[in-house]
């Protein structure tokens, strides 16, 4: 597609399989911070090991999962890769993965077993998922890269697919912020967006803004947003 709604897909297929391939130690997603990473592990991966870790990815989990995910839920993940967020929504009854690139699927029943009901998006839509049905809603590494198009096409789902009173947890890439707008060859595409163009697609979709945390990450920003 051209209009960058499957972001990289054949990148990530090939990724997936490669790790796969290598037999790599590691849990494929952890490459970007691992958010099992206590306070001081995450100052030394970024301080000392100098890894390109976004923020305290803990604290996400901490603040923006945790207090939100209930057994007997449902809840969707938008763009969950080898499932370095999935871990977290377990404890959720029903677990929707919307992808655009299927070949995470296998990746993900191994790693937690068949717990999900999965979801091949064509980019920017949740057309395979009923209307008010999810409680909670999670993205994360996915609307950093993906232009604001995409973002926004899934606004106008998840309004749909939330139940009344549902949130939705979106991580976006923040032009203000010096580490989105690396110059030259190292820009690594950061989506054109910021705190104020977020919330008037937000609002203009027609959520309420219920947190905007424009401090936990270095590039990106976290918004909790609920469907009214
Ligand atoms: C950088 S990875 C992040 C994966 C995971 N969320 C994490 O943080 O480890 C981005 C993921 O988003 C998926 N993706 C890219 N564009 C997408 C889109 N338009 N809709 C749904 N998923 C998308 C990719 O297939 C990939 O799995």
């Amino acid at each position: 597609m051209s209009d960058g709604s499957d972001h990289g897909r054949k990148a990530f297929a090939e990724a997936i399989y490669a790790h796969q391939a290598r037999g790599d130690h590691y849990l494929y997603g952890n490459q970007w911070g691992d958010p099992n990473h206590g306070t001081l592990r995450y100052l030394f991966e970024r301080y000392v090991r100098r890894r390109k870790v976004p923020g305290n990815l803990r604290q996400v989990v901490r603040r923006y999962i945790q207090p939100y995910v209930r057994p007997g839920m449902t809840v969707l993940e938008i763009g969950a890769g080898g499932g370095r967020w999935t871990q977290f929504l377990l404890p959720a009854a029903r677990i929707i993965i919307v992808e655009t690139t299927p070949e995470f699927f296998p990746y993900l029943e191994a790693r937690f077993g068949p717990r999900f009901e999965f979801y091949q998006s064509s980019g920017a839509e949740l057309t395979g998922v009923g209307t008010g049905q999810v409680d909670y809603a999670f993205s994360f590494g996915t609307f950093v890269h993906t232009p604001p198009e995409v973002l926004d096409g899934y606004l106008a789902h998840l309004l749909r697919v939330l139940r009344p009173g549902g949130l939705a947890v979106i991580q976006y890439a923040d032009k203000n912020k010096r580490a989105a707008r690396l110059p030259g060859p190292k820009d690594s595409g950061f989506a054109d967006l910021n705190p104020q163009r977020f919330e008037a697609m937000a609002t203009a979709r027609g959520f309420w803004l219920r947190t905007h945390d424009t401090r936990i990450l270095n590039h990106s920003n976290v918004a909790v947003l609920v469907r009214p």
